[in-house]
């Protein structure tokens, strides 16, 4: 098989790489290790920052996000029993839309369907080569067989596992790597929501937050131990924690109901660079991984794939090579101070073992939060997103 650009894992950054470019008349294939229905069925990120909202609309998917998403103009920290609100739209003019990333994956799988888009699912790329000479190519499974999808350009799009980071001498990457001592045990259910906004809860048992999918479907979390299983929860274990972590006048709010999923997530801060290495790219969570506390992921996702596309865009339409050149720094840039919120925002609202230094410190952040408007403001620009660069 042969395309323009070979893109490797069909998760938000590669589908919306191949429906930016398809919009551009560039020709790309998708190659995905799972089945459709595993990649529909993941539960991951609810909140799109405005940038990432503006992009899906720039790629055609908005219709259903308008519809069904909810703008989110505010969110609550809990901290001493207080609750502490941060109006985002009245500290920056910005807002977010909580949107779940299974529904964008949806949405984008839909649109490159219809429109006669490659993706092959169940077709795992194993390796990456002759992206330094100028023939790309990558040596993929399907059925027992094995594959060559020859390229322009490949796109790593396949996520903290997958194979591109891999293909790549390790000597001519450089890692930056956190792993933080616990994880985060989620819990989806077909309740309403405790409040129509978002609550980030710093509690002495561990942090908590409440969030949503829609109206009617819930999202909670509860910090865990890291070797904790779900196995070890049943659902009322779950929401008796979850309102232990909550003030009174919340937790009384609190609808309880059966799991549609629960399951555990790591934290981890984690970046590659640099993010481009002759004719392969890498984007999203392939080059680097963000706690879910800033809700950062799939938003880095986005605007990595916002400054490929432009980048491909301006190669194929005018023979400019500076875009992609300068691909790996435009985007590291950006995605080292989201890296910086998430790894901030997670150290204050977590526990940390036993520190009572490290809770004092916490709590004072969290009251000068409350008392500042500086550094709420501060706070709100970087929870709505940091702007994207543009270029002429
Ligand atoms: P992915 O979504 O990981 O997509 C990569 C794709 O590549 C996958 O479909 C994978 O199957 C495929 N792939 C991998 N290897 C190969 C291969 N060799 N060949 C072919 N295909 C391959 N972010 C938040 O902001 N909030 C959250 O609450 C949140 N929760 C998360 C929970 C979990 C369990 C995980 C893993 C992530 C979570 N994230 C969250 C992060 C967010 O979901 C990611 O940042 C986002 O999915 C990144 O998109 P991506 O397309 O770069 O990578
Ligand atoms: C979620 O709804 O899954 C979610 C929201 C905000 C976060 C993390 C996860 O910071």
């Amino acid at each position: 098989m042969r395309t323009q650009v070979g893109i490797i894992g069909s998760g938000p950054s590669g589908l919306l790489l191949s429906q930016l470019l398809h919009l551009h008349g560039i020709e790309s294939a998708i190659l995905e290790r799972q089945s459709r229905e595993h990649v529909e069925g993941r539960i991951r990120a609810g909140v799109l920052e405005q940038g990432t909202v503006e992009l899906l609309r720039q790629a055609g998917v908005h219709e259903r996000m308008e519809r069904e998403g909810i703008v989110h103009e505010g969110f609550s920290l809990v901290f001493n029993g207080r609750l502490s609100r941060i109006n985002m739209h009245g500290l920056t003019g910005s807002s977010v839309m909580v949107y779940g990333q299974t529904e964008v994956t949806k949405d984008l799988i839909a649109a490159r369907l219809s429109a006669g888009g490659i993706i092959e699912y169940e077709a795992p790329a194993v390796a990456v080569e002759g992206f330094l000479d100028g023939q790309p190519r990558i040596i993929y499974e399907k059925n027992g067989q094995r594959h060559e999808l020859i390229c322009d350009f490949v796109a790593g799009c396949d996520g903290y596992h997958g194979v591109a980071r891999r293909s790549v001498d390790p000597g001519k990457l450089q890692l930056f790597e956190k792993i933080y001592p616990f994880g985060w045990l989620g819990i989806l259910s077909d309740v309403p929501p405790v409040d129509e906004e978002l609550i980030y809860a710093n509690h002495e048992r561990g942090f908590a937050l409440c969030s949503m999918r829609s109206h009617t479907r819930s999202r909670y979390y509860v910090q865990c131990e890291l070797d904790d299983s779900v196995d070890n929860w049943s659902d009322d274990a779950f929401w008796d924690e979850l309102r232990r972590r909550l003030p009174p006048h919340v937790a009384e709010r609190v609808v309880t109901g059966p799991r549609l999923e629960m399951s555990i997530a790591p934290l981890r801060s984690f970046v590659a660079e640099p993010m481009r290495f002759g004719n392969l790219f890498l984007a999203g969570d392939a080059a680097h991984i963000v706690p879910p506390t800033g809700a950062k992921g799939l938003n880095l996702a986005a605007s990595d794939i916002f400054y490929l596309s432009r980048a491909l865009v301006a190669y194929y339409g005018e023979k400019r090579t500076d875009l992609l050149d300068r691909y790996s720094e435009t985007c590291l840039r950006r995605v080292w101070k989201a890296i910086r919120f998430s790894w901030w925002f997670t150290s204050l609202m977590h526990r940390f073992g036993d520190d009572p230094l490290n809770h004092r410190l916490q709590m004072a952040e969290l009251d000068y939060l409350a008392g500042s408007t500086a550094a709420r403001t501060a706070m709100a620009e970087n929870y709505v997103g940091l702007p994207f660069e543009t270029f002429e």
